[in-house]
């Protein structure tokens, strides 16, 4: 659903599988709620839903020929007569099901929960190859395409890429990026990615065929594009030889396939097998395991993050996997080497999983020579040498040197910098490393010291951006003080907390002599983040970088109530509506007034704009739509007042 996965398909399907075992030998231990009886849900407060008309199925699957000849055998016990199986590659991507009404596309919803759907139509209708409009004298008055919507994997590796510059998370897989694109409440920016889509199926009262493949055929005479990879197979044999086929050439096609699908060719036939509670028993989809390569474990690097996290990696000699070459693979922590009980030199298998750098999954132990070194976790920090630590309960082993460890020092500016925070321009990763490897900077408050005629001669910069940069950084002087203390960093003092902060400290002197009582008596604070903020209050150099920060003119109080300006929002109506992060509704509705507007609980033709959290109600969404009424975020509407 949020298209994060924690772990691949074929370790989520194994354990499905073991799930569905265990349920057959102890049903009294189902549960309702059990995996095995539903199609999984994408549904999202965002969208409008409608039914299916049709619903919205699952495959059953099997990484096994053994299992598609008996699927095979399964079929023939339930029809007589010849069977055609028509086998399609199985895209790796989001389904989608879109209505056409006298040759229009009318709607385009998501599998949902297999019964409603979310409504995309907006996002679907700027994907190029989908057809807005269907002209054949033989198309029937009302039909529905089904199909995957498909991110090319050279799109995927270009998003990702650029997120990675934005310091964005990054996708997982071209198919958690697509279905990712396919819920963006934004249409200019689905227009922008690049989305295909291949169709797969046809359903409607009067089909122009009595066949699957006919039926695929028309739908490519139409205008629809369909994948001409499918084959016509006159018995399980011919399935099998297709599936072996494409179980290595699939690397060469641009988009992800997982496996492959088979379904029964004759609609008679398939009405004849019909559907068991998830999936139809005309189709099977046989999906191909993960990739593994085996190479050599050259050696393991531990880097330390900007939090102080130090992660073990693999050095690997060059291997081909899944069409990309693979050199490193991340061991995650400590306990995972010594599960693998890895050692020097050792043969490892590597995997693609669920995350986007390979993971090894296990060792060839018979081909270990006889002495070789195992390998074992550091303690002490490969960047500063001090020793590190492993808190009870938690896996990652910690570097505690936060002000001096370069990794983290150089974490910290970065966050100073980044859009949310200080918003310092031209700025990026590279350049910070630069500056921190030249000596020019070591903590946020060197940056103000810096002039364009000591970058000018660094590698890369030159005048102009040199320029740009200085000029950046003395923009964020005018960054607000509650912003700033978002930026300083502090643990565990994110940009709500930060905003609470500065509503009851209003300056940061305040903040810094604050007793412990005082701190957790605020709104959001608890001992956690207070003991934290004392912390950061009570070392000396933070206390050094506060006072340089306040020289060179940075925010570090809120503007008094006499001097906010009360006429931002005068003579505004302003309807709230949805679930908001930043602030509570009430006090939206507090900042409202305070800024000289008025809230208003219904949309109107006299409602000047709609601050809009997220699940707003469809019907203020609607009406707002119908009377070309502006949404803003709260960030935006943040913006207006000064806040952000
Ligand atoms: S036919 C009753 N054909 O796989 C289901 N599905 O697990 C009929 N998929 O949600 C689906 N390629 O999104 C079919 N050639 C193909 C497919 C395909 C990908 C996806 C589809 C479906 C999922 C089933």
């Amino acid at each position: 659903v949020h298209n994060q996965p924690v772990i691949s398909d074929f370790e989520y399907d194994l354990l499905l599988n073991e799930l569905e075992t265990l349920e057959k030998q102890h049903p009294g231990f189902v549960s309702q709620q059990s995996p095995t009886l539903r199609v999984g849900s994408d549904l999202s407060r965002e969208f409008r839903q409608y039914d299916h008309k049709y619903p919205m199925l699952s495959l059953g699957n099997t990484y096994s020929f053994e299992e598609v000849r008996d699927f095979d055998n399964r079929v023939r016990k339930t029809v007589r007569g010849e069977i055609v199986y028509v086998c399609e590659l199985k895209f790796d991507g989001a389904s989608i099901s879109i209505s056409y009404l006298g040759g229009l596309l009318e709607k385009a919803l998501t599998r949902g929960d297999g019964s409603r759907g979310d409504d995309v139509s907006e996002n679907v209708r700027t994907i190029k190859n989908i057809p807005q409009v269907v002209e054949s004298p033989d198309v029937p008055a009302s039909f529905i395409a089904r199909g995957e919507i498909l991110m090319p994997r050279s799109v995927f590796n270009e998003l990702n890429e650029e997120r990675a510059k934005e310091g964005l998370n990054q996708f997982a897989n071209p198919r958690n990026a697509a279905s990712g694109t396919l819920k963006l409440l934004d249409s200019s920016i689905v227009a922008a990615r690049k989305l295909d889509c291949l169709f797969y199926s046809l359903l409607g009262d009067d089909l122009p065929d009595d066949n699957h493949h006919g039926n695929l055929q028309k739908m490519h005479e139409w205008g629809f594009p369909v994948s001409d990879s499918y084959r016509i197979c006159g018995n399980i044999d011919e399935v099998i030889g297709f599936i072996q086929f494409w179980e290595t050439r699939r690397n060469d096609l641009p988009f992800d396939t997982d496996g492959v699908v088979i379904k029964v060719n004759s609609l008679e036939q398939q009405k004849l097998l019909g559907f068991t509670a998830k999936s139809p028993r005309w189709a099977i989809a046989y999906k191909y395991k993960p990739e593994q390569a085996l190479t050599r474990l050259l050696s393991v690097s531990f880097q330390v993050g900007r939090t102080g996290a130090v992660t073990p990696v693999a050095n690997l000699e060059p291997v081909q996997l899944a069409g990309t070459t693979v050199k490193r693979a991340s061991l995650h922590n400590a306990d995972q080497i010594y599960l693998l009980d890895l050692h020097l030199n050792d043969m490892v298998y590597v995997e693609k999983g669920g995350e986007i750098i390979p993971k090894i999954v296990g060792v060839e132990k018979a081909s270990r020579p006889g002495k070789s070194v195992a390998i074992s976790f550091i303690d002490k920090c490969p960047e500063c040498g001090t020793e590190l630590v492993r808190n009870d309960g938690e896996a990652n082993h910690f570097c505690p040197n936060y002000l001096h460890c370069p990794p983290q020092i150089k974490g910290r500016i970065e966050h100073f910098i980044s859009r949310r925070a200080m918003d310092i321009e031209g700025l990026g990763e590279e350049t910070t490393d630069l500056l921190y490897s030249r000596g020019l900077i070591r903590n946020i408050a060197d940056l103000y010291d810096l002039s364009a005629d000591q970058l000018i001669p660094l590698e890369r910069l030159g005048e102009k951006s040199s320029s740009n940069i200085i000029r950046s950084i003395e923009e964020s002087k005018n960054v607000p003080y509650s912003r700033v203390l978002f930026a300083l960093g502090i643990r565990h003092v994110g940009e709500t907390v930060a905003r609470k902060i500065s509503t009851k400290f209003r300056s940061i002197d305040g903040l810094i002599n604050a007793e412990i009582e005082e701190l957790t008596a605020t709104e959001e604070i608890g001992p956690k983040i207070a003991s934290s903020i004392k912390s950061y209050f009570i070392d000396p150099e933070n206390i050094e970088i506060i006072s340089r920060l306040r020289n060179a003119g940075i925010h570090l109080r809120g503007e008094t109530e006499e001097t906010v300006s009360g006429d931002l929002l005068k003579d505004k109506i302003i309807v709230i509506s949805g679930v908001f992060r930043l602030h509570t509704r009430d006090e939206y509705k507090k900042l409202i007034e305070k800024y000289g507007g008025k809230n208003s609980s219904s949309v109107s033709s006299n409602t000047s704009f709609i601050l809009a959290g997220d699940n707003m109600g469809p019907s203020k969404r609607e009406k707002a739509v119908e009377l070309g009424i502006e949404m803003k975020s709260e960030e935006e509407f943040l913006k207006i007042i000064g806040e952000i």
